[in-house]
């Protein structure tokens, strides 16, 4: 039986690169998956591609809390059950630091890089580990965490995508980065709140993956370039999505809870 075979998954930023892969290669091991992103012809052409009945879109602003809703509803309704893994990857980068980066395009990388996955951290934690309880007053001794009784038999994962340059300084995007570390905060400390509950909160970062990635950022493509052939080969979606399935179809007791996967030549950030 394939690893994920009765698994069903939301991934966002699932039209192209990183999170293409995943849905394809989840889809390919068994699993339902609900795609997101904001091109929805792209997406219809990835649900065609993966077949109807493995798949289905929402597209939308994965920043956006009613899209957010509109995933987790409808892979409950489409495939008869609550999301039970869910990869949180909507992203984008920036080129430069805060000195030279182009303020501008600040917000939209706070808002889809943090603020997104804040979002649906949120709203999948809660959908799996049940919603969080709200200390008023003086802070009380957390009640004893007791997993979901099947937690054994069906692992529950949000895999979110930071990335090297959340953790390096990176002297080619500094001000994206500093948006990355906030998702590394957020992850670790979902972690230590719903791992006790029987979730699994990964969190992934690659370096060099080739996507559009590099288009959107802004990079410059010669200078870049350079660098991306100076360190070739560099990683593909493909590669990445490898990774994340071998994290995914581990035993539910078993939690492979960071992961740094570089290109081999990458020696920084
Ligand atoms: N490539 C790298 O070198 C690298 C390294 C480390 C970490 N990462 C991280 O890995 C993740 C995936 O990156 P990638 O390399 O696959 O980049 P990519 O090829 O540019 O793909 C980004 C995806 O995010 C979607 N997206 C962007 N803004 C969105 C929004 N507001 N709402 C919904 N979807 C949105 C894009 O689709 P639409 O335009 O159709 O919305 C696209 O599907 C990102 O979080 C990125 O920061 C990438």
């Amino acid at each position: 039986m394939s690893t994920h075979e009765g698994r069903v998954a939301v991934v966002t930023g699932a039209s192209a690169g990183i999170g293409r892969a995943v849905a394809v290669a989840l889809a390919r091991d068994g699993a339902r998956v609900i795609v997101n992103a904001r091109r929805a012809e792209l997406l219809d052409h990835l649900v065609r591609e993966i077949g109807p009945d493995r798949a289905a879109a929402v597209p939308g602003d994965a920043a956006d809390d009613a899209v957010v809703k509109r995933m987790l509803d409808t892979a409950r309704d489409r495939f008869g059950r609550e999301a039970d893994l869910v990869v949180v990857n909507a992203g984008r980068g920036l080129r430069g630091s805060v000195y030279d980066s182009d303020p501008a395009r600040w917000e939209d990388v706070i808002r889809v890089n943090l603020l997104s996955a804040a979002r649906l951290l949120r709203a999948a934690a809660e959908r799996m580990a049940g919603p969080v309880e709200v200390v008023k007053g003086p802070p009380k001794p957390p009640a004893p965490s007791v997993p979901p009784e099947d937690w054994i038999r069906r692992p529950r994962d949000i895999v979110v995508l930071g990335s090297t340059v959340g953790r390096h300084v990176s002297p080619f995007s500094s001000f994206y980065g500093a948006a990355k570390a906030g998702v590394h905060m957020m992850t670790e400390s979902l972690r230590r709140l719903i791992g006790p509950k029987g979730v699994r909160v990964t969190l992934v970062e690659p370096g060099i993956v080739a996507s559009e990635f590099q288009d959107a950022a802004g990079y410059d493509r010669e200078s870049f370039g350079r660098f991306m052939d100076s360190i070739a080969p560099v990683l593909t979606p493909e590669e990445v999505a490898r990774t994340i399935l071998f994290i995914t179809g581990q035993p539910s007791h078993v939690h492979v809870n960071n992961v740094m996967v570089r290109p081999t030549r990458q020696e920084y950030p």
